[in-house]
């Protein structure tokens, strides 16, 4: 499949449409950015990483039951996709207090929760991606009220798997941000990328960051952390 015209580029992504119109390319990038954009840089190697690493989540995913857009991997940083229409909500599925929801209720970080918890904010950069609930989302109609319970369910489902595949290979799926998409038909799928700019990922045993944070938090060895990740997953 071929590169087309680029479509559209984000922080950490390009997409590129291909001859076919239900199909794009996604080519994944080694930029980071924090604090909505404010903070910038590069993590080499990052967009192997996470290019390679949501590949095999969606393999894993679609084996349980959640639809997602993955098709192929192409090369190293590339995938066909399916097109979707993302719904502007960023869904958060959390496990372990940290981050915003350590900071917001004033706990600290590594409460396990008894059950997880699930949150959306509204995908909207001017706005600093505000938290929102259900019914404001439905308000704005950024989505029906059948999307959002199917999202719901998707995304308990995701964690089920993830949670129990992470710690098979000694990490704690402390919490995830994912994002949905509508195909052409309407159909509510899977989409974006889940890798360790999008979860929390500590260590097993010692609790050691594997994730995005130590980008984040200035924090140095943020490399090492994605590399361990990609050796976790797919061994050396
Ligand atoms: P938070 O604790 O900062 O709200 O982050 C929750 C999870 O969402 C964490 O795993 C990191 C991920 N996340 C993103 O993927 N993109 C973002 O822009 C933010 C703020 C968080």
């Amino acid at each position: 499949m071929e590169k087309k015209a680029q479509l559209y580029e984000g922080k950490a992504k390009k997409v590129f449409a291909t001859e076919d119109p239900s199909l794009v390319i996604v080519s994944y990038k080694d930029d980071a950015t924090a604090l909505d954009g404010l903070k910038k840089g590069t993590i080499a190697g990052k967009g192997v990483i996470n290019n390679k690493m949501s590949n095999y989540l969606c393999r894993l995913l679609e084996k349980h039951g959640v639809p997602t857009h993955f098709v192929k991997e192409l090369n190293d940083r590339e995938t066909l996709v399916k097109k979707v229409s993302i719904v502007p909500l960023e869904v958060i599925v959390r496990n372990i207090s940290a981050g915003s929801f350590a900071k917001r209720y004033g706990v600290s970080e590594g409460i396990v929760f008894e059950e997880p918890t699930i949150e959306f904010s509204y995908k909207n950069d001017e706005l600093h991606d505000p938290l929102i609930n259900s019914s404001h989302a439905l308000a704005l109609s950024l989505a029906t009220k059948a999307e959002i319970e199917k999202i719901k369910e998707y995304a308990f489902r995701v964690n089920d798997v993830l949670k129990e595949y992470f710690l098979s290979i000694g990490v704690k799926l402390v919490d995830f941000k994912l994002e949905f998409g509508r195909l052409a038909d309407g159909t509510v799928i899977l989409a974006d990328e889940i890798s360790p700019d999008t979860c929390r990922f500590w260590d097993a045993e010692t609790n050691e960051k594997l994730d995005k944070d130590r980008f984040r938090r200035d924090m140095g060895g943020v490399e090492d952390a994605y590399n361990e990740m990609m050796k976790r997953v797919f061994g050396n």
